[in-house]
């Protein structure tokens, strides 16, 4: 049985009854108590105080749902395309580093869980699975998020990689030229694992230093600016999408840059401490890119309202980060499924009380 090999190739045990778990916020303590503790604080953790972390959460509760009544909604259709390719709801996995923290089947398990479910998983730069194995278990649907490397002869390497093992698109993530503070990380001990590799780096990079945080500096190039980007769109066909983009001027100038879209996020509140809440930086985003280009947001999406809240201010399609690790830690395969169906049922029955039978129903005057 498909359940029991997940809980057999969870690191940590996982458990048993998935199916009690009962919406997106109860599998975190879940997860606390089967990972172990500075894997848990590396997953749950922020910048310094923590401050852009806890408001995701708390922006979504300052906003206020207007439904409408009497709408037909006996059918609902919550699919939508994005970059042209198929989403059966819309939300994608987020690209988060090292699967095999969690689980032994890592990233497959995540990818296999994602194309089951008609997403699309993002693949990180820094899985601990290549990016051609990782491909092969999401069927079409994987894009790959990139670090760009201060070696760019390996950056190009890893682009055609990328392309090669079949990926649809490339989300460059532009707000971490270094890392964030990461003071939690730092209480816990949080270190790479014994004998980490990032198979998607070149083989012969240097070997992983100790700290997260100096192997990221060691790899990842603080010099990216708006010149690469010519640079970079020479290197792939692949459409481009900006990860971390917080201003109106910012995604004007990547939309007249030729990028395929923007993902409004703050990197789960772990690069700049006070940054401002996606929900908050969206609408003035999604006016400036004016449907000239995909509009995505990630940062504490926990509930179908949160969706609908989302997709209400301007954004095509929202990315889940930590729920996804808490469902793989808990359940594999399995567990990032139960992910997955946990908000799509919400998301289904909050449209049905908000009015709205399909996602274009699902406009600005929705929230207050
Ligand atoms: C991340 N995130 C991230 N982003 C990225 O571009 N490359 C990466 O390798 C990682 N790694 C990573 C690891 C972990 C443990 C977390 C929690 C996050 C950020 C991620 O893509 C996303 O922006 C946030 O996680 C979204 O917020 P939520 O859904 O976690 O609240
Ligand atoms: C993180 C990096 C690896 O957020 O993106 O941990």
């Amino acid at each position: 049985m498909a359940h029991d090999r997940d809980r057999d190739e969870s690191l940590h045990g996982g458990i048993a009854d998935l199916d009690a778990v009962g919406n997106l916020l109860q599998l975190e303590p879940l997860a606390r108590r089967v990972l172990p503790p500075e894997v848990f604080a590396y997953i749950a953790g922020g910048a310094c105080d923590e401050r852009t972390v806890a408001d995701a959460r708390a922006s979504y509760d300052r906003l206020a749902l207007r439904p409408r009544v009497l709408v037909d909604v006996a059918r609902r259709d919550r699919a939508t395309t994005v970059l042209g390719m198929p989403l059966a709801n819309p939300f994608l996995v987020a690209p988060t580093a090292m699967h095999a923290l969690v689980h032994r089947r890592a990233e497959l398990a995540t990818a296999a869980a994602a194309r089951e479910a008609g997403s699309i998983m993002v693949l990180s730069t820094l899985s601990t699975t290549p990016v051609e194995a990782v491909a092969a278990a999401a069927g079409g649907a994987l894009w790959f998020q990139l670090y760009v490397y201060r070696d760019r002869g390996a950056t190009a390497e890893l682009l055609a990689r990328v392309q090669q093992a079949g990926a649809r698109a490339l989300v460059v993530t532009v707000d971490a030229p270094m890392l964030g503070l990461r003071e939690r990380d730092r209480a816990h001990g949080v270190s790479l694992p014994p004998g980490f590799r990032a198979p998607n780096v070149r083989a012969d990079g240097e070997s992983p230093a100790e700290a997260l945080g100096t192997y990221f500096a060691s790899l990842v190039d603080p010099s990216l600016s708006w010149r690469d980007l010519a640079w970079l769109r020479a290197q792939t066909e692949l459409p481009i999408v900006l990860k971390g983009v917080l201003r109106a001027d910012d995604a004007a100038r990547a939309v007249a840059e030729g990028v395929a879209g923007v993902v409004v996020s703050t990197h789960g509140g772990r690069q700049l401490d006070g940054a401002i809440a996606t929900i908050d930086a969206l609408p003035e985003i999604a006016e400036a890119v004016a449907e000239r280009a995909a509009v995505l947001l990630d940062g504490g999406i926990r509930r179908g309202t949160d969706v609908i809240k989302a997709l209400a201010r301007g954004a095509d399609a929202v990315l889940l980060g930590r729920p996804v690790l808490w469902g793989l830690a808990l359940g594999g395969q399995r567990g990032v499924a139960k992910v997955f169906a946990l908000l799509e049922r919400e998301l289904d029955v909050a449209m049905a009380l908000c009015g709205c039978a399909r996602l274009d129903d699902i406009d600005a005057s929705l929230v207050r």
